[in-house]
Order: structure tokens, then C-alpha cells, then sequence
């Protein structure tokens, strides 16, 4: 990065003032925000540009003026120095680029969490208080957690009301080994359960995947937060009084829930719980289509045979495992749509607004 010598053609005093003004302001503009990488610049032994300027133009000078070109390269050498114990001295880098530093600075905006992850820590952090602890699970999963073992059998009627993307090439492997995105996090219960034994009371949030078109409500991939309580004389009072103040903690605590038969695989009776519409209060509006009610999330009490293919594996590891025998202890279970909980809470119409990245529709919830 060294620049070329520059030429002195002649060595009267007025020249010699002019040339030495030249370097001593190239030193004052040369960037000594690393010092050592200066020092090199001007000093060093050999590459040095002091050096060579001062070679070139001492080789060349007739006798006399040798004195008068010795004594400006001492100053100029004094104030290479100067610069580099004192570097703030050296002009400030806005100085010379001539930025007004009276003008207002930019302004960077911290970041804020997105509004589905807001929800779905809103909702986990409800199980906190009650207890209860977080647990993840693989987006990629096997048709064993997904399905079988939440008594989905093969070709089961109950499959199709989750259409499945599975994974490609999959076809050779046997059918509970084959890899799919996982529908729902129900999977993970299976996992949690095989991993420990009873009490467990878990939240799962996460990811889930289905192979539906994107519409005003739907989306391909969108975010469940999971529930599992197993212990001895769990009741489904227990799952109506959790449920009841979890949706109380998340729409305030005028709303009351109700619970109607509903059908899932895994749990046994299984429940769909009605939240009364938080936009009317119950009277009946556009919103809750004039019933007063809103649905909101699936429920039940763990299907005995739920807790058998736990058992089943857990033997595989103790063959005298007995920690799941449903004479002994029971669970309810519970899922909940993360997106359908935003666009209640904020009166969101379309699912779509947090997927597009617009940071007009972000920013509302800094
Ligand atoms: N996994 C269900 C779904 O995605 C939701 C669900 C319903 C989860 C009932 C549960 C439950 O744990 O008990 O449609």
C-alpha cells in the first residue's frame, strides 16, 4: 500500500517548505486507528516511506542542502512519533470525510419478538406457573410417534384428517420407521413418556407440518403448544379446571369454557373446549358466526392404549416395566393451535400476515 516517492526537483528553501508541508499532512490524514500498522507504514526499517523518501532525495541533493533535508526529516520523524503516542491527536476520521456531527444519529430499533412466538411463550409460560416443564421434539418424524403409538393404526379413517407430508423414498422401510413432518406435536408425548416415567406434567410447543392449501386460516406449516399430565388420580376435573384457568390466564378472566364430545385416537373420552367470544362476550357476533362461542383446542383423557404402546417399548429396554399401567395411573392430554390463539387475541383475520415478513404488520406488537 505504499504510495509512489514523490519527486523533489529542487532542493531551494520554497521548494523544500512545500514538499515537507505535502508530508506532514499526509502523516496528519494517514489512519492511525491501528498503530502498529502505521508505525510499519511511516518507520518501517526497510519497506518504511520515511526511509525511502528520505533516500531518494538524499541521493540526489547537492552538499548543501543536505542539513536543511537531515533537519525537516527529524521533525517530520518527531511527528510520526507524536502521533503514535498520542493517536488521539490524530484528527477524527468524521473530520476529515466532513460529517456534521450536529445532525441527528440513525436511529436503529431494537428487535421484538414475533407475535406467534409471543403467543406461544404467553401460553407455555401459563403451564410454568403451574408446574409444569418444557419439552421438544424432531420436525422429522417417524410414522411410530406420529401415528401408531397414538393408536393411529396403518390405513386408519383418523390419518386422513391429517394430511400428511411425508418424506421422500421412504417405501422400502417399514412402515412404522417411515419418515414424515410431523402433523402435530402429540408425538412428543409419546417420547416423553418412554424416556420417564409418571408424574410428568409437560408443554410441548412447536412446529407442525400438513400438506393443506394456504388460505385465510390455514397454512402448511404452523405452531401447536402441547399439554401432558400423567399421575395417579388424574381426572378429567383436573383437565377441565387446568384448561379453564389456562384460557382465563390467556383472554382474562371474564371468559368461561365449555367442553364438547369430540373424537381423537389418543385420548378416551376426548373433548373439543369452547371459549365464549371474547368480541361479544357471548352475546353472538360475525366473529364466534353467532353462536357466542369460539373452538379453540382438543382434549381428553390418555387412551389406555396409548399408555400400552409405552409400555411396550419401555419393556424393550426393562421388561418388567410397569410404569404406565393404566390401572395404576392416568393423564389428560392437550393441544392447542398457536396462530388460531394470535388472531384471536390480536383480531387477526388472516393467517397469513405472520408468515409475509411485513414489517408494518410486525411492528404493531413491539
Ligand atoms: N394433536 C391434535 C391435532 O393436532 C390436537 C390434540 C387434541 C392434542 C387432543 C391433544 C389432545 O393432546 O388430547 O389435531
Amino acid at each position: 500500500m505504499n504510495e509512489a516517492i514523490p519527486q523533489l526537483t529542487s532542493y531551494d528553501e520554497p521548494s523544500l517548505e512545500a514538499a515537507f508541508a505535502t508530508l506532514s499532512e499526509e502523516v496528519r490524514t494517514t489512519d492511525a486507528t491501528d498503530p502498529e500498522a502505521f508505525r510499519l507504514h511511516w518507520l518501517g526499517r526497510k519497506q518504511g516511506r520515511l526511509k525511502l523518501i528520505s533516500e531518494a532525495w538524499l541521493k540526489s541533493a547537492p552538499a548543501e542542502a543536505r542539513k536543511p533535508l537531515g533537519i525537516r526529516f527529524n521533525q517530520l520523524k518527531q511527528q510520526i512519533e507524536q502521533a503514535l503516542e498520542s493517536p488521539v491527536s490524530a484528527p477524527a476520521k468524521s473530520e476529515q470525510q466532513g460529517i456534521d456531527i450536529t445532525l441527528p444519529g440513525t436511529v436503529r430499533a431494537p428487535g421484538i419478538p414475533h407475535p406467534l412466538l409471543k403467543t406461544m411463550h404467553e401460553i407455555v409460560s401459563v403451564f410454568h406457573h403451574l408446574g409444569y416443564s418444557t419439552n421438544l421434539g424432531p420436525q422429522v418424524e417417524s410414522d411410530f410417534y406420529n401415528f401408531e403409538a397414538l393408536n393411529f393404526p396403518p390405513n386408519h379413517p383418523a390419518r386422513d384428517t391429517q394430511d400428511t407430508l411425508q418424506i421422500a423414498a421412504q417405501h422400502t422401510r417399514p412402515s412404522r420407521d417411515r419418515l414424515l413432518m410431523r402433523t402435530h406435536t402429540s408425538p412428543v408425548q409419546i417420547r416423553t413418556m418412554i424416556a420417564q416415567a409418571p408424574p410428568i406434567r409437560i408443554v410441548i410447543p412447536g412446529k407442525v407440518h400438513r400438506n393443506d392449501a394456504a388460505d385465510a386460516t390455514h397454512s402448511p406449516i404452523f405452531h401447536q403448544v402441547e399439554g401432558l399430565c400423567v399421575d395417579t388420580n388424574i381426572t378429567f376435573s383436573d383437565l377441565k379446571g387446568t384448561l379453564d384457568h389456562a384460557m382465563k390466564a390467556l383472554f382474562g378472566s371474564a371468559v368461561k369454557t365449555r367442553f364438547f364430545p369430540s373424537f381423537f385416537p389418543f385420548t378416551e373420552p376426548s373433548a373439543d373446549v369452547q371459549i365464549s367470544c371474547i368480541f361479544c362476550g357471548g352475546k353472538g357476533c360475525r366473529k364466534c358466526k353467532h353462536s357466542g362461542w369460539i373452538e379453540l383446542l382438543g382434549c381428553g383423557m390418555v387412551d389406555p392404549a396409548v399408555f400400552a404402546s409405552v409400555t411396550e417399548e419401555r419393556r424393550k429396554l426393562n421388561p418388567s416395566d410397569d410404569a404406565y399401567n393404566p390401572e395404576k395411573i392416568t393423564g389428560f392430554a392437550f393441544g392447542m393451535g398457536v396462530e388460531r390463539i394470535a388472531m384471536i387475541q390480536h383480531g387477526i383475520s388472516d393467517i397469513g400476515h405472520f408468515y409475509s415478513g411485513d414489517v408494518r404488520f410486525l411492528e404493531q406488537f413491539a
